[in-house]
């Protein structure tokens, strides 16, 4: 079953008098529950297809349905409202706050969550267990390695129980074996929440691991 269909989705960006096209008719769908890479040469609208589906940024025209109903974002904060709980996302560079502990920063994910402090206490609790990071919950990011770091922003994309992970290039600046403790990480949520995962990868060995690739062409 589609969780989301792009249909002929356009985005161009226009800065003085140039216009970059960035996608032009771009379509695809993505079931419930798939695990699919994202590919495609730097500059060629990666992110910003993320951002799109994210509902952080909005196409010039095009079609986008998300767990069937139709996105219709105008301004930046339709987007906020739209993800709410359905969306999580992890950024390349873990994007963790330096003041605020493992724990906080995983709980930071539940911030638009109606829920008790117990249940919201309960949620990052599994998460850290789930992840294996449980021993470093009081610990600061900046004591922590590339790996550590990376789980703790998988916590807190997933401790709202998202049914869609957007990640940018989650593995980018990992060690190989990091790379593939992340991505088993991944796999694991994907298989056993059913959560369905779009990654944006440049490593084809990333890309082999997912169920399917969407290769983008630099316009
Ligand atoms: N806010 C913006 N304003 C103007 N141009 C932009 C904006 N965001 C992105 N672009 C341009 O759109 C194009 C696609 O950018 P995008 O960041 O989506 O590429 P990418 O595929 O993610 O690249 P990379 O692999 O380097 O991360 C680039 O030419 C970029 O310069
Ligand atoms: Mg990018």
């Amino acid at each position: 079953m589609a969780l989301l269909i792009l249909e002929k989705i356009c985005k161009n960006f226009k800065t003085g008098n140039t216009t970059i096209i960035v996608h032009k008719d771009l379509s695809f769908t993505v079931d419930k529950g798939e695990l699919v890479a994202i590919m495609g040469k730097s500059g060629c609208g990666k992110t910003t297809l993320l951002n799109i589906l994210a509902g952080i940024d909005y196409p010039d025209s095009g079609k986008y349905v998300f767990d069937n109903s139709e996105v219709i974002i105008r301004k930046t904060n339709d987007g906020i409202k739209f993800r709410r709980n359905r969306i999580g996302v992890i950024l390349q560079h873990f994007a963790l706050i330096n003041d605020f502990t493992v724990y906080e920063n995983i709980e930071l994910g539940l911030w638009e969550a109606k829920i008790s402090k117990n249940e919201r206490r309960k949620k990052v609790n599994d998460v850290l267990e789930r992840l294996g990071i449980w021993d470093l919950r009081d610990q600061y990011p900046d004591k922590l390695s590339g790996g550590e770091k990376q789980r703790v922003a998988i916590g807190r994309a997933i401790v709202c129980e998202p049914i869609l992970v957007l990640a940018d290039e989650p593995t980018g600046s990992l060690d190989n074996e990091t790379e593939k403790e992340i991505l088993e990480i991944i796999k694991e949520l994907n298989k056993s929440l059913d959560m369905t995962f779009i990654i944006v990868t440049h490593d084809e060995e990333v890309a082999a691991c997912c169920d399917r690739t969407i290769t983008l062409q630099k316009l």
